[in-house]
């Protein structure tokens, strides 16, 4: 599939299908009226014959309109003009992509982005219909015997745009959607993947390949449990050590500054390519969707693309903290004390509170980079899940300007998160009678209180945690992989870049 910009008069256009909205209370939008004015009110005609009122889930497909030389146009309802907004323009683009599937057109024309949204121009709406496209056409057939490729008709979209202004910013939002895609896409069938496919080994495997393909910008550190008992990672390894599947942590430098005294910003992904509770098991029930643990790595990894395709003018530290979470003669035991890289002693309670256990010597090992901000990304409590459900990812920062910038980044490109507070009060949740403190606290307020463990190791930075439990994968008939937040992180590195372009 691939995306461009249209600067022609609506009356020479030659295409397979033209799409324009249509306002309720039969409401032309301006491009609906032009094509009307072409085929001598032909358009229009439909609309008042009651075809089509313009509701928001309508639609109607005419064929060989007078005068116009497309083939095809697709009216689509979006609703009440006065009610137009950046929910309605995503869906009557998904609407309008959900037709255009069942129909043979290989070659479309969207005019649905001349559609007024309030405070958004036109690279953010063409950033928009690129992301909500794409991830209309996704499907994970990798391990369908009778399906070898992707079965997509639709080859070319065009967005058509009236102002010559509009050309570059147009080009430049599918420059940034299609490489934004291109990561969304990585990180999704690697999350989808199998937990037998999807090892820590086969994370680091991934990693590789990331050199070989930008050997030039990144560099790359596998550090496998030898090395990690040497860093004293400890937490890290107890995690591991009933898992036949051996940890592997890999650590991708991204170096896009010229500065190289510049401060690094360092990404770490929770990496659990199967969470079985351990010890402490899981219930049997949806077990399966535990192979979702690794989402925060597979997030890291699809950022690192991105970074890497856009050239980015910044450093950037990816790390996927791969690692297994099984039951064994070897597993760690609730009830054992490890003592941390940092020296802090923790004892385990829980042995299915991994993911802090990772964290915590993650958070450690990356003060070697004197990093500007540290953000980790992890599916890291069920309690996130019911505190905020599955529109919003947690936020949690000991800084209100990392904070304020990721939330607005999120914002802008719809991959939303809230702050959760972590006040003092919490902490007394985590003492322990033998240790510096247990990895888990009561049973309430559980995605603050993993917050306020993983905050013990962040004091020496800027630091921000995104719990993406309720937001990383979707359940059901719907079952797989979301790719959040990566729309969020990068608009946030974009922003950090100088290249926010949405206002
Ligand atoms: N990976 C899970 C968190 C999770 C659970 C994510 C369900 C998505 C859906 C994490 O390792 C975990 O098991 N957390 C425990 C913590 C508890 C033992 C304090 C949880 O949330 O139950
Ligand atoms: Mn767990
Ligand atoms: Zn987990």
């Amino acid at each position: 599939m691939k995306f461009h910009i249209n600067y022609i008069s609506i009356e020479k256009l030659k295409n397979e299908c033209l799409i324009v909205g249509v306002f309720e209370n039969k409401k032309p939008s301006f491009s609906a009226q032009k094509l009307d004015e072409i085929s001598q009110g032909y358009i229009n005609k439909f609309i008042m014959s009651g075809e089509l009122d313009g509701k928001i889930n309508q639609s109607l497909l005419l064929y060989h309109v007078p005068y116009i030389f497309s083939e095809r146009i697709l009216l689509i309802g979006c609703g009440k003009e006065s009610e137009f907004d950046e929910r309605r323009y995503r869906t009557v683009i998904i609407n309008s992509i959900n037709i255009l599937k069942n129909t043979s057109s290989t070659e479309v024309v969207f005019f649905l982005n001349d559609l007024c949204v309030k405070n958004k121009n036109m690279y953010w709406k063409i950033r928009v219909a690129l992301e909500v496209i794409d991830s209309a056409m996704y499907n994970f057939n990798l391990l369908k015997s009778g399906i070898k490729k992707e079965n997509i008709l639709l080859h070319n979209i065009f967005f058509n745009v009236y102002k010559k202004s509009e050309i570059i910013s147009g080009e430049v939002a599918i420059k940034h959607g299609v490489i934004i895609n291109q990561g969304i896409r990585l990180a999704k069938d690697i999350a989808n993947l199998p937990p037998n496919i999807c090892t820590p080994s086969y994370l680091a495997v991934k990693s590789q390949n990331l050199v070989q393909k930008y050997s030039k910008k990144i560099i790359l550190k596998i550090i496998d449990e030898k090395e990690l008992k040497i860093l004293g990672m400890n937490a890290y390894l107890c995690v591991s050590q009933g898992s036949k599947n051996k940890p592997y942590m890999s650590v991708i430098k991204y170096n896009g500054n010229y500065d190289t005294t510049k401060k690094s910003i360092v990404l770490i992904g929770k990496g659990v390519t199967f969470d079985s509770g351990g010890i402490s098991i899981k219930p049997s029930r949806l077990m399966d969707e535990m192979k979702y643990d690794m989402s925060g790595s597979a997030v890291v990894y699809g950022i690192m693309h991105i970074v890497s395709q856009l050239k980015l003018p910044l450093n950037v530290v990816g790390i996927l903290a791969g690692c297994e979470n099984m039951p064994g003669g070897n597993a760690c035991r609730p009830g054992d004390i490890v003592t941390t890289m940092s020296g802090k002693t923790v004892e385990i309670l829980d042995t299915d509170a991994e993911g802090r256990l990772i964290l915590c010597d993650v958070l450690t090992y990356v003060e070697k980079f004197n990093p500007s901000i540290v953000i980790d990304i992890a599916t890291l409590t069920g309690a996130c899940i019911v505190a905020l459900g599955h529109y919003v990812s947690g936020l949690f920062s000991n800084d209100d300007t990392l904070a304020n910038d990721i939330y607005h980044a999120g914002e802008e490109v719809n991959d939303k998160v809230w702050r959760l507070p972590m006040l003092l009060e919490y902490y007394d949740d985590l003492v322990s009678n033998f240790a510096d403190f247990s990895n888990v606290g009561s049973r309430s307020a559980g995605a603050i209180t993993a917050a306020c463990f993983l905050s013990h190791f962040t004091k020496k930075y800027h630091w921000a945690h995104i719990d993406i439990a309720g937001t990383s994968w979707k359940s059901g008939k719907e079952k797989g992989s979301t790719g959040r937040p990566i729309l969020l992180l990068s608009q946030f590195l974009l922003n950090k870049s100088g290249l926010n372009l949405n206002n």
